[in-house]
């Protein structure tokens, strides 16, 4: 019946649902949403977390302490958790040259010092992510930052965050989070790569991983499954961001699957079957044509359109024709490691090959590509 349950670990940002479609032409078309609303509304619709940005908390009400009891008690009457949160370091215009990596250093101790305070309500709360999106971390020209200098900043606030945690015996661990673009002309850690780079610099590698957004590595034209895979490889896969996106274009922020079916068909199975047990977080944003009750029609096509998935890769790995093409296209002789133990580089040498038989063989991967096909449009 595809009807999500909080079993499913689904969780949607505070400010997805709240977004009132500003854009850089147009005013906001929707009102103002309250935290406490929205709580309520996703766990109707069969939700089990919410993640915030510090500032999503003060939509309706100013008084931050006020809107934090409110949105405990929110927490406490829906059964919602909160498995991740962050820090808005984008959207004030002290803001506007970077946070962490700003030019000028007071702001970028102001930074450090927004997201300690907000730290300490996230591990209050529980959450055992936070994520870093550095959306303000970046340049429209190369003259403005030595951007080896900015690294250094980067690494800078991360590792006095980590520190941080620490030292209040927090238990969460940091998620960072790239893009390539927007809203600076290039963000710094544009991509799953660049990050796992960043990474490695730091004092407590262990602690930081990736929270990949499905459009972002699509607006930079990477292929998001193999992104995934390379981070859950490398055991750094702590969160993820699932939305849609068609191809290198502004960030589109679309429901889970509007974008590139095909690629959310391949991330739900590698999602369900490659060991990652995150939650499955939405990013998206409700289209500006929307009304207030469209959104939650967007909430409820997220959730849905992930669980048609699930049980479209389900129906594709448990396909007989499908494991027989698996095996002929000889997908498992990959996990075979290609010395064998005890063998070294001299084993190599005394090997029986035939070039031409071998550069001859066909791998069949049309008719595999067609029976995933076939699968994910439900005609098998
Ligand atoms: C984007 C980003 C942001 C961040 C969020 C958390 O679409 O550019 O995904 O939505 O994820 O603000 O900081
Ligand atoms: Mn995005
Ligand atoms: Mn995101
Ligand atoms: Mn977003």
């Amino acid at each position: 019946s595809f009807a999500p349950t909080p079993a499913d670990r689904f969780s949607f940002g505070l400010w997805t649902v709240g977004w009132q479609a500003r854009d850089p032409f147009g005013d906001a078309t929707r009102a103002p949403l309250d935290p406490v609303e929205s709580l309520h509304r996703l766990a109707e619709l069969g939700a089990w977390g919410v993640s915030f940005h510090d500032d999503d908390l003060l939509a309706v009400e100013s008084d931050r302490d006020r809107a934090i009891a409110a949105f405990r008690k929110g927490l406490d009457e829906t059964g919602l958790v909160v498995p991740m949160a962050t820090t808005n370091l984008f959207q004030h215009p002290v803001f506007k040259d970077g946070a962490f990596t700003s030019n000028d250093r007071d702001i970028r101790r102001y930074a450090i010092r927004k997201v300690m305070r907000n730290l300490d309500l996230a591990a209050e709360l529980g959450a055992k992510t936070y994520v870093f999106w550095g959306g303000r971390e970046g340049a429209e020209t190369d003259a403005a930052k030595d951007v080896r200098d900015a690294l250094a900043r980067y690494k800078e606030a991360i590792d006095v965050l980590c520190a941080y945690v620490k030292d209040r015996k927090y238990d969460i661990r940091f998620a960072l989070e790239p893009k390539p673009n927007e809203p600076r002309g290039d963000i710094l850690l544009p991509t799953i790569g660049h990050a796992l780079g960043f990474i490695s610099t730091l004092e407590h590698p262990e602690m930081v991983g990736l929270n990949p957004e499905v459009g972002h590595e699509q607006m930079a034209g990477l292929n998001f499954v193999h992104g995934i895979a390379q981070a859950l490889w490398q055991g750094k896969l702590f969160h993820i961001d699932l939305n849609g996106q068609h191809g290198p274009k502004y960030d589109q922020d679309l429901v889970f699957g509007h974008g590139d079916v095909k690629s959310a068909f391949f991330l739900v199975d590698l999602l369900e079957n490659g060991g990652y047990d995150g939650p499955r977080h939405f990013d998206y944003k409700p289209g500006r044509t929307e009304d207030a009750e469209d959104v939650w029609v967007s909430v409820e096509a997220n959730m849905r359109t992930y669980l048609i998935l699930k049980e479209r890769a389900r129906a594709f790995r448990a396909d007989p024709e499908v494991q027989e093409a698996l095996r002929a296209s000889r997908v498992d002789q990959l996990s075979v490691p290609t010395l064998a133990p005890g063998e070294t580089f001299e084993s190599l040498r005394s090997d029986e090959f035939d070039l031409e038989e071998a550069a001859a063989r066909g791998y069949h991967y049309s008719r595999l590509d067609q029976l995933a096909i076939e699968h994910l449009l439900g005609a098998r």
